[in-house]
């Protein structure tokens, strides 16, 4: 497909965006103290090098009310300025424009940095759902002060070189609680009629503009469909468009899908695999026939032929493809030299990018663990002085992953595979419903082993035998893990299988179904899911205080609400302790009371795993280096899997 629109550029207020491939902003975690810090710069910088057209940084606070986070980036004072300005001057010197997006979210505030409840303020006391905040509602004064803030901020934005803002009346925050007439209950001239309640978010556009002037990029970021039950009104969203465009209030509008609000709203902030591609693109087509100005969307544009359909279309002017620079920076540049293939498309996993965030760790990426790395990791991926013959057992992500660098850097790269096709535990990742993209995993990372040269061995088991043959200087076990089968009293008169032998087809499942989960991950739940959907009744008992406990939030919610719509019943703090022809033995894991669940057909394991890593012992006396990666070293995540091939890979022994 010829991508001549992406590649296309746009030019508005006289500042030329040389395409239309934009990362949105997005918190990267790694903001220090309010500031943007060198590793910031250089996540950026390596997108910009990568082709981005356009680069919008992540959320930053206008008003000391608007820290919702602790390690929030902060553009309320002049300090903020130096650290902007060396940001702007790399990312100018890759010819990609950049904007900073201006941030209060009102009472969307997470947490405060000293652990303490947030004094949170929004239009009206109306409570958040999502976080149990209680905000205190707005007198006029502060309605000042925070539209000042927004003000101020953008002139710093501007006199650090940025070429523009956004103004974030997305996601339910502040300038979205004034439009939402469930949560803006005020009787003065900021509530009531949609008039009013737009009042804010225009009083924001005046006073930003007389600030910066003419020359100085200001778009609105919108969601479309907040798909929540409290959602803004969607005409709304649209005659709000129309009205401010009718105004030239703003130079650009910011369509996405959302809010943060709720826990299903959640969900569409960073809208996980389950969600079709460009699934935000109806409603920005919506926007784009009622406004002059251009439109941008966003919402799991994940490839440029995705992308340049939206534009071809005439449905946006720029595609958001956060996550798509996340997984591949390059993947810009490698879109224009129609090198389609080597894309590493996101998979949407939602793992290491927004389940980081969460955490409160900064961005990641589970299939290119340089991401957020680029001053570590990422700058040890040089060709290496000393070339050496390496043997990898194993064809699993961590096995993959030491392969293509490894050979990237120049080095002699044997992988052998047991089975015939490589994966390992990605392969049974991706047969859960709804999550067959996870397989993109293993063909991003194959092509990549391909593109280095790597010598593959599918049904190849790595023995003693060959290491003596072929004689390398190190070998790799990367063999990864097998399901855990635990022993508990009466497991052999119960018909007892594991998550395992069910995916993968192998055993006779009963009509009553229950599932023993232990880590709150997604197999039990995917498996139950299954399960579910194939006419059988389903428990799934969670040794955690809640199903999916370990999970991405929106993963965890997107997968707890499928459960819901297929009547699985969840059981939390369920620890597994015995089983007998018809019942399952649970301890209460608070309690250590009893729970008995009788009638049961089939018990499913979803356990654990346990290493597999036998070629170590074989090796024991042998005169070899012997790295041991990925599950084999310990069962963790495809993600640990990755970053333990990266690692290893940079270090001083391959240098
Ligand atoms: C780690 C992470 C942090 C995010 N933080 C912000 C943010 O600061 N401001 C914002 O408007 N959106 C934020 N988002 C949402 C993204 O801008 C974008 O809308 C979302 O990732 C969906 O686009 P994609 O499918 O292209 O990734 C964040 C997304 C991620 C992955
Ligand atoms: S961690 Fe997953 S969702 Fe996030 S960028 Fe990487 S592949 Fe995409």
């Amino acid at each position: 497909m010829a991508l001549e629109k992406l590649f296309s550029s746009y030019t508005i207020r006289g500042i030329t965006i040389p395409n239309r491939i934009v990362s949105t902003g997005h918190d990267t975690v790694m903001a220090h103290h309010g500031h943007v810090t060198d590793r910031l710069i250089a996540y950026h910088e390596a997108r910009a090098k990568g082709g981005a057209g356009l680069i919008i940084v992540q959320v930053a606070g206008v008003h000391e009310t608007a820290r919702y986070t602790s390690h929030m980036l902060m553009a309320d004072d002049d300090n903020c300025i130096e650290g902007y300005r060396v940001l702007a001057q790399k990312i100018h010197a890759q010819g990609t424009k950049i904007f900073g997006q201006l941030f209060h979210p009102g009472r969307e505030i997470m947490e405060t940095d000293d652990g303490t409840a947030p004094v949170a303020y929004a239009p009206s006391a109306v409570p958040n759902s999502r976080f149990g905040v209680m905000p205190a509602p707005l007198d006029h004064a502060m309605i000042n002060e925070i539209i000042e803030g927004y003000a101020a901020s953008a002139l710093r934005l501007k006199q650090a070189g940025l070429d523009g803002c956004e103004i974030v009346a997305s996601h339910g925050y502040l300038p979205a609680q004034f439009l939402n007439s469930a949560i803006n209950q005020r009787e003065d001239e900021y509530g009531g009629a949609l008039e009013n309640r737009m009042r804010f978010i225009k009083e924001i556009a005046t006073s930003v503009r007389a600030r910066v002037g003419y020359d100085f990029i200001m778009g609105l970021r919108l969601s479309g469909d907040e798909r929540d039950a409290e959602a803004i009104d969607q005409n709304e969203v649209i005659v709000v468009c129309e009205a401010l465009d009718q105004s030239n209030a703003y130079d650009y509008y910011h369509v996405i899908a959302g809010t943060s609000a709720s826990l299903q709203g959640a969900i569409h902030i960073v809208p996980p695999m389950y969600y079709e591609t460009g699934y935000v693109a109806p409603f920005a087509s919506k926007v784009k026939a009622r406004v002059k100005a251009p439109v941008m969307v966003t919402g799991r544009i994940n490839q440029p032929q995705v992308a340049e359909q939206i534009l071809s279309e005439g449905r946006a002017d720029f595609c958001g493809m956060t996550r798509a620079l996340i997984a591949d920076p390059e993947m810009p540049n490698k879109a224009h030299a129609n090198r389609i293939d080597d894309i590493r498309a996101c998979i949407a996993c939602n793992q290491a990018c927004i389940g980081h965030f969460h955490k409160g760790y900064p961005i990641s990426c589970i299939q290119y663990p340089e991401t957020g790395r680029e001053l570590t990791l990422a700058a040890g991926k040089m060709p290496t002085k000393h070339k050496k013959k390496i043997l990898i057992a194993g064809g699993g992500p961590a096995g993959m992953k030491a392969a293509s660098v490894l050979a990237a850097r120049g080095h002699h790269v044997t992988l052998c595979e047991a089975t015939s096709q490589l994966g390992g535990q990605a392969l049974l990742a991706q047969m859960l419903p709804g999550r067959a993209e996870f397989g993109g995993i293993i063909t991003n990372l194959a092509r990549e082993m391909d593109a280095a040269g790597v010598d593959v061995r599918r049904s190849t088991q790595v023995t003693r035998a060959i290491v003596e043959y072929e004689k390398p200087d190190a070998v790799i076990i990367a063999t990864g893990a097998t399901a855990r089968r635990p022993h508990f009293e009466g497991s052999d008169s119960a018909h007892c299988v594991t998550a395992w032998q069910v995916l993968k087809g192998e055993v006779n499942i009963g009509g009553r179904v229950v599932i023993a989960e232990w880590k709150g991950d997604w197999i039990g739940m995917g498996v139950a899911e299954k399960l579910a959907r194939e006419g059988r009744e389903v428990t799934l008992a969670t040794e955690m205080p809640m199903a999916g406990q370990a999970l991405p939030f929106y993963v965890r919610d997107e997968m707890v609400a499928r459960l819901h719509r297929f009547g699985v019943e969840i059981m939390p703090y369920a620890r597994l302790y015995g089983a007998d022809d018809e019942s399952i033995y649970f301890h209460h894991a608070s309690s250590g009371e009893p729970i008995v669940i009788e009638g049961v057909e089939t018990l499913v394991l979803s356990q654990g795993h346990s290493s597999v890593n036998t070629l170590k012992d074989e090796l024991n006396d042998f005169d070899v280096i012997v790295h041991i990666i990925g599950d084999a070293l310990t069962p963790r995540t495809a993600e640990e899997a990755v970053l333990d091939g990266l690692k290893l890979t940079v270090s001083n022994f391959y240098s």
